[in-house]
This record gives structure tokens, C-alpha cells and sequence, in this order.
């Protein structure tokens, strides 16, 4: 009886323990195109800033940064790691840097996301460790296009490959036996902005044999099942070359730049994956990867080919498993354009980096509101800057809304922005159309008109038929009836602030505020959120 008790309770805490393992206390929960980030089961949404390059290298230089990023209502901070701090001599780990500043954020109640500075940065290996710099005969460099070797090791680098495997394995085991129950790193991005320079894939003897062989089984088995799911941009290349899944690289996607490029991007990809996996096996927490986004008309090799974009997408999740999320970094292309393409394939969107002026204060909410961002984070955040209030003043409104936005508590809900050139816009939600514009089209802001357009905008959560939440800045919302034969109007509006995800009323806005009824309106200068209701009327009175 004794024993059997004993067993039980062996089978109990195995059980318990398995539970434990399977089950990371930091996970995605992914959802079409969407995911929640989740943490002890709890969502979580990121409001974040990343750090510029050099900062996150001296305790001293960030030691009044963390009060002024938690005075601008950031939840998470993204904070490089640098390979050749923590590991200045082959096998010798150093993590004194990476503690002071986990203690650092912990303090001051903020999350971290880690940003693995390994065999990468922005294309470049400047953050490799000097003993790998300096020894091209273990660790290849490629070539540039005149055949000059340069400073970015090749893919095809075994030993590179397990170097960088054990570096990040021995941070992610550091991390996880100091952090698991505090859980202040909350995800990891693997390299930064991987991307080959300046030919479109690497020209070595190696790769060049490797070019002519057949494409790997596993990019093979996935073509045969997968042609409703690819991305147009992969389909129309691979359906021009005859929709073959056997042959080399060229016989499947045709002899030109794009295939070099496809064809870096699977073993960058490759790469990555094995970097991922070794850090996961040490702990499992959520990984990405980012990619700087090419000028339009560029051609690979003059933009860092080869990265996670979007016409690379299939690439990238067939190559990379272990990778969660691929992501993009925004300094300054069409913001709706790019993120169409990266909520694609069930890849959610999470945006790393974002140009931080004045308009990431409102890009934020597009982010979050349309796209369901997790997460979103201007760069270089700890700089001074006009960007900075702005920023914090819609940070200030997210995280009110935050329980209700990842709550999922909502019927619709979407976002927008505005500027001197997308002055307005028309959304659907539930039986109403709503028509939105920048606050400086309005009659009564005629003096301001020829003069300042800051970029403007917010986002509206549907609760109810008839019950919505609007938050911005800089606009004004118009509600009507889908139904043409009704009339909307406003049966109350009122200011609220959000406390714990409990709503505390403020001002009643019935009067100028809503133009007597007529809209919802946000001047440029004034953020806030409103909870409106709307009634309907038949069009025609009795007579
Ligand atoms: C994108 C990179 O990912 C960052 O590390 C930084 O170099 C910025 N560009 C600078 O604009």
C-alpha cells in the first residue's frame, strides 16, 4: 500500500513536472494571423521600445535611462546582447553585463526582450567575438561583389554555425536558471537583420556547389502539399517555372537573381533554426526574427537579401520551425503596405522596430488596432526626443485598454491613421459604417488646415451592437446606420479612464465636445478615450 502510495506520488510530480515542460510560462498563442503573448497564462501586450545599438553595453550610460522609459509608460524594453561581451574568450561566459541590466529592468517593473547580437547585425558580424574576427580560416567571411572579402561570415560556416549555437545555449541556460519564476525576459529575436551584402547570395566554391544541387526534401515535400497556402509572390515564380519539386534550385525557380536569393534565404533560415533550437532546448522562450525592408525598385544584394520579408515568408517558416515570428522594421515605407504582407501564412505581427517620431504615436494603434499587433516598439527609444511625449500619451491609453484589447473582449476592432496625405478613411462595424478623419479637415479647424498635419489617429473597439470605445488622437469618428433607412445618433459619450479593466467615468461629452451629437472628436493635441452609445431612428418622422 505504501509503495503503491509512493509511486503515485512519483507519477504525480512527473506528471506535474512533464506538465511543466510542455507547457513554457511564456508562450505564443497563435490564432490565424494573429497571437497572444502569453505569460502565466495571462495576455500580455507589448509596449515597447528598443534600445539604440551601443546602450545596453555600460550599466552607467542606461542607469538613468530605465526611470525615464517607465515615466513614458513602456512595459517592455528590447535590449541587445552582444556575443562578444558575454563571451570574449572562446568558452569563457561572462554574464555580469546581462544581470546588472536584468536587475535594472526588474526594479523598475519593466520586461525585457533580448536581442541575440550574434553571427549577424544589420548583414555585418560586428558583434562576433574578436577571437572569431580574426581567425577567416575557421570562421569564412563572403566576398563582396568585386570579390573583396568583408566582414559578414558565411552561412556555410560549420564551425561558425556551432560557435554561435553554444554562445546563445549558454545565455538562454544563464537565463532561464536566474529568470524562470521572475520571467523579466519575456522573448528573444535571434540575430538582427540578417540579410547578405552586397550579391544577392553568397559566390564561394561551396556555395556555388551548393547551388547546383538539388533543393532540399523538406523545401520539396512543402511545395507538392502546400500551392493554396503559398505566398503569391513564391507561387507565381514557381508556378512560371512549371510547378516542378525536383530538380536544383534554378530548374524550380528559374535562373535569375530571385532564385539566389531564395535560395540564400533557406540557408540563413537554416541557420537561424539551429541558433533557435539550441537556445530553446536550454529554455523555451517565444523567438523571432526581423528584416530591414528594402527600398522600392532595389534589388536584392542592394537591399540585405535574403532576410525574413515577405515574398521570402514560406522560405522562412519551412526552413526555420523553431522561429516564431518573423518581423519587420519600419523606417519610414508604407506602414498598411508592409504589415498586409508580414499577417500573412499565420505569421502575427509583432513590429520590433519602428522609426520613432512623431508618427509611431499613432502607427501604434494601426498596429494593434487593425493588425492585432502583440506587440510594437520605436527604436532607439531612450534618446530624447519630440517623439517622446507623444508616445507615451498613447502608451498611457493602451495600457487601459490593454485587458480588453488582449481580453479578446470584443465584437470589432480596428485602427487608423492620418496625415497631410490619408486625410480619412471608412470602416464597417457591426451595422455601422464609420467614417473617420483627420481632426484638421473639420470646418471648425479651418485656421490650422494649411498649417500642421501631424500624423494623427486611434483605434475603435466595438463592445456591444451599438457600444464602441474610440481612442486616439487628431480625429473625428461620424457613426451611421448601414441600414439607410435609419438614422444613428448619440445617445451618450463619456470619458473614460480604464483602472484595472474598470471603466471610471469622467466627463459627459454631450455638448461641444461631440458637436452636439454629431461625432466623436479628438483635437490634435488631446488624447483620450470615449465610450460612446448609439441609438437609431426611423429616417422619415411621422407626420
Ligand atoms: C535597424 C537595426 O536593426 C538596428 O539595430 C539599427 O541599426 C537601426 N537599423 C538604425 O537605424
Amino acid at each position: 500500500m505504501k509503495t503503491a502510495a509512493i509511486l503515485f506520488s512519483i507519477l504525480i510530480c512527473y506528471g506535474f513536472a512533464y506538465s511543466q515542460a510542455v507547457v513554457p510560462s511564456v508562450r505564443l498563442e497563435k490564432s490565424g494571423n494573429t497571437a497572444r503573448l502569453m505569460i502565466d497564462r495571462q495576455p500580455y501586450l507589448i509596449l515597447g521600445g528598443e534600445l539604440g545599438n551601443s546602450s545596453a553595453s555600460s550599466p552607467a550610460y542606461m542607469k538613468p535611462c530605465w526611470q525615464h522609459l517607465k515615466e513614458m509608460n513602456l512595459n517592455t524594453v528590447i535590449m541587445p546582447v552582444y556575443w562578444e561581451l558575454i563571451e570574449p574568450e572562446e568558452n569563457r561566459f561572462d554574464f555580469a553585463l546581462v544581470d546588472s541590466l536584468l536587475d535594472e529592468a526588474a526594479r523598475y517593473n519593466l520586461k525585457l526582450v533580448l536581442l541575440w547580437f550574434g553571427t549577424w547585425k544589420n548583414s555585418m558580424s560586428c558583434y562576433a567575438p574578436a577571437w572569431m574576427k580574426t581567425n577567416p580560416r575557421r570562421f569564412p567571411r563572403t566576398a563582396d561583389s568585386a570579390g573583396r572579402s568583408q566582414e559578414i561570415f558565411s552561412v556555410f560556416g560549420k564551425e561558425t554555425l556551432e560557435a554561435d549555437e553554444k554562445a546563445f545555449a549558454a545565455l538562454m541556460r544563464h537565463i532561464g536558471a536566474r529568470d524562470a519564476s521572475k520571467k523579466t525576459v519575456i522573448m528573444v529575436q535571434v540575430e538582427n537583420e540578417i540579410g547578405m551584402l552586397s550579391t544577392a547570395r553568397e559566390k564561394s566554391r561551396v556555395a556555388d556547389e551548393m547551388y547546383k544541387e538539388k533543393i532540399p526534401v523538406a523545401l520539396a515535400g512543402y511545395l507538392k502539399k502546400s500551392k493554396d497556402r503559398m505566398v503569391p509572390e513564391l507561387r507565381k515564380r514557381w508556378d512560371a517555372g512549371g510547378s516542378k519539386v525536383d530538380g536544383n534550385w534554378e530548374e524550380v525557380f528559374g535562373k535569375d537573381i530571385g532564385t539566389e536569393e531564395i535560395f540564400q534565404a533557406w540557408y540563413y533560415a537554416r541557420y537561424a533554426n539551429e541558433v533557435a533550437l539550441a537556445g530553446k532546448k536550454e529554455y523555451d522562450l517565444p523567438m523571432y526574427v526581423n528584416a530591414a525592408l528594402p527600398r522600392p525598385g532595389a534589388i536584392p544584394g542592394k537591399y540585405p537579401s535574403a532576410g525574413p520579408l515577405p515574398h521570402l515568408l514560406d522560405i522562412w517558416q519551412v526552413a526555420a520551425p523553431a522561429i516564431d515570428i518573423l518581423s519587420p522594421d519600419f523606417y519610414n515605407p508604407d506602414t498598411r503596405y508592409w504589415c498586409d504582407l508580414y499577417v500573412r501564412n499565420g505569421n502575427p505581427l509583432f513590429i520590433p522596430e519602428m522609426q520613432f517620431d512623431r508618427s509611431a504615436a499613432v502607427k501604434v494603434f494601426l498596429a494593434v488596432g487593425r493588425y492585432k499587433a502583440f506587440g510594437f516598439s520605436p527604436f532607439s527609444i531612450e534618446s530624447p526626443s519630440e517623439a517622446s511625449l507623444p508616445l507615451s500619451r498613447s502608451y498611457a491609453l493602451l495600457s487601459q485598454l490593454s485587458p480588453l484589447i488582449t481580453g479578446r473582449k470584443w465584437l470589432a476592432m480596428d485602427g487608423f491613421i492620418f496625415d497631410h496625405k490619408n486625410k480619412g478613411d471608412t470602416i464597417r462595424m457591426g451595422n455601422y459604417t464609420i467614417t473617420l478623419s483627420h481632426y484638421n479637415i473639420m470646418p471648425w479647424a479651418a485656421g490650422r488646415r494649411d498649417s500642421v498635419w501631424s500624423a494623427t489617429g486611434g483605434m475603435i473597439i466595438q463592445t456591444g451592437a451599438d457600444e464602441f470605445y474610440v481612442a486616439g488622437t487628431g480625429f473625428v469618428a461620424t457613426f451611421n446606420n448601414t441600414d439607410q433607412g435609419k438614422v444613428t445618433n448619440i445617445l451618450r459619450s463619456d470619458e473614460v479612464t480604464i483602472a484595472d479593466g474598470r471603466d471610471v467615468y469622467g466627463r459627459r461629452m454631450n455638448g461641444d465636445q461631440d458637436h452636439q451629437g454629431r461625432h466623436i472628436r479628438f483635437a490634435t493635441d488631446e488624447w483620450g478615450i470615449q465610450k460612446v452609445t448609439l441609438y437609431n431612428s426611423p429616417k422619415e418622422i411621422e407626420r
